[in-house]
């Protein structure tokens, strides 16, 4: 089987980023992590990366916001930027959002993943993975790193049993709801938030006695594993998506015999 060149981005401490390097080093995933990137300078999991000896960088997103509020035409946006394309595309507003707010958004977005994308095209990689990186990816970005629909090149890590609870905070909601059984789920991304095709979820049982605490340390333990089993399911070439439904599901192949 090939390895898997595989981009890794965080925004914190990268303890799944964590798990997919000792998933790496163990053999477990037959796979190469070629770049860490942040958002956030301050990040543990750059640090995860530089002992380990990965390349790292940090792409400026606070830096670009500044400029642009202070003086939104002195942002460079791409020149490859179409927004009425990117506005078609969206699922992240509804369709009679104030247009000048979708304008504004779109524009920066593009103009922050623009440094993004510089900075990870000097890397050769498959397979972008998301691991606590908290900034939400534009129609812009994604049609440059998914050029085939059939073929997402961009996977996430969410807290919570998708479809219930997108956004950034799927432990908390799911414990405030009272739900008894909480978990995870590792997903393509796609124009939405949170939306894409599921790959692999795991649950665990919330019980009297549970915490906040206790039911985001039940669902890391959880995430540690789930992300290098489904990275490894990439890597096999094992995830065929149908989109002939309402949604684009995953369809996972049986493990091929030697
Ligand atoms: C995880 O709970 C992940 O599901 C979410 O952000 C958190 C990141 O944790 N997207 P870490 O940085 O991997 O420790």
């Amino acid at each position: 089987m090939a390895q898997l060149n595989i981009g890794v981005l965080v925004s914190g401490s990268g303890s799944n980023l964590q798990a997919i390097m000792d998933a790496c080093d163990s053999g477990a995933l037959p796979a190469d992590i070629v770049f860490v990137g942040s958002d956030n300078p301050d990040a543990y999991g750059l640090e995860r990366g530089r002992k380990a000896g990965i390349p790292v960088f940090v792409t400026d997103y606070v830096g670009i916001r500044k400029t642009f509020s202070q003086d939104p035409d002195s942002v460079h946006v791409p020149s490859d930027f179409d927004l009425d394309d990117v506005l078609a595309k969206q699922r992240l507003f509804p369709a009679d959002h104030p247009r000048r707010k979708l304008e504004d958004y779109f524009t920066l977005r593009a103009a922050m993943e623009k440094d993004l994308l510089d900075r990870i095209s000097v890397y050769s990689f498959d397979l972008l993975v998301l691991a606590g990186f908290m900034r939400i990816f534009s129609p812009y970005f994604i049609d440059r790193i998914t050029t085939d629909r059939t073929r997402p090149r961009i996977i996430n890590i969410h807290p919570a049993l998708l479809p219930a609870f997108p956004g950034t905070d799927g432990y908390r909601d799911t414990f405030e709801n009272g739900c008894k059984v909480g978990g995870c789920t590792v997903h393509f991304v796609d124009y939405g938030e949170d939306s894409g095709p599921i790959i692999g979820q795991k649950a665990f049982d919330i019980i009297p006695g549970d915490t906040l605490d206790t039911v985001k340390t039940k669902g890391l333990a959880l995430e540690w594993q789930l992300y290098p089993e489904c990275i490894r399911l990439v890597a096999e070439n094992r995830l065929v998506l149908d989109s002939s439904g309402r949604k684009t599901v995953v369809t996972v192949l049986p493990e091929s015999r030697p």
